[in-house]
């Protein structure tokens, strides 16, 4: 019994990896999780498809072990990479536990597809060679550690904030014009970008109506300006 863990990749469908892809076509079950899945990836398979939104970890995962007790191959599909923010490890466990065999496919995240959609780099020579990856406090996080985090100068990627981007910008250590930009769905056909700086992306952001499916990048890489050339393309 092998269950597939796939990174869907951040929305637009031809961000899924090859092997996602085909494990998408071969899927008896598939079980996604809600919004950031791009329903475009689901059309045309063959599998029965589930939103996982609203089922409880223990009737996903019965219905896995059903399905694959049945000979049937299942697909867990994750928005973005598994890894990031997808809570796959307390899946995994019981999973195991019952014999069950795990592979995990990656995937593209919204964080390299928000890169992308800025056209900059998240660590740029000159600017920040850091980056930290982060998400405010919430039902997973108690204690918030972005106050602390953003002493340390480095690109900063704050999943999971965008409905609280007042309390976030006002809770970080940095000087006001620090730059921050705001993607909204990277990579679907309605992606937003917003730039400011601390001083004003809160209003930005209310002003533009979005509440989900953001992600904010802070620092100097967002405004693609003050970097250093590195050494990669000189004369050898
Ligand atoms: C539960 S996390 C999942 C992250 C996912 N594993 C990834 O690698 O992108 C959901 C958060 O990811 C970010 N996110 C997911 N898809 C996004 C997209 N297409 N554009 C911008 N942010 C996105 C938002 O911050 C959202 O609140």
């Amino acid at each position: 019994m092998k269950l597939y863990f796939v990174g869907a990749g951040p929305g637009d469908p031809d961000l899924i990896t090859v092997k996602g892809k085909r494990l998408l076509a071969e899927a008896d079950l598939v079980i996604y999780a809600g919004s950031l899945v791009n329903p475009a990836l689901l059309q045309g398979l063959k599998a029965e498809t589930i939103d996982s939104n609203g089922l409880s970890l223990e009737n996903t995962n019965s219905r896995i072990l059903e399905a694959l007790k049945q000979g049937r191959s299942v697909v867990r599909l994750h928005s973005g990479d598994p890894s990031l923010y997808g809570a796959i490890l307390e899946q995994m466990r019981p999973l195991e536990e019952a014999g069950v065999e795990i592979e995990v496919v990656p995937g593209v995240s919204s964080l390299f597809a928000s890169a992308a959609a800025l056209k900059t780099q998240l660590t740029l020579k000159g600017v920040s060679e850091s980056l930290i990856i982060t998400r405010p406090a919430g039902t997973t996080l108690e204690k918030d550690e972005l106050k602390a985090l953003s002493r340390h100068n480095t690109t900063l990627a704050i999943f999971l904030g965008i409905d609280r981007i007042r309390d976030i910008v006002d809770n970080l250590d940095r000087p006001s014009d620090t730059p921050v930009a705001v993607v909204y769905h990277a990579s679907w056909p309605d992606e937003m970008i917003l730039q400011g700086t601390l001083a004003d992306i809160a209003e930005l952001v209310e002003k533009a109506g979005i509440k989900k499916s953001a992600l904010i990048l802070v620092g100097g890489v967002v405004k693609r300006t003050g970097f250093r050339r590195s050494h990669l393309y000189r004369d050898r």
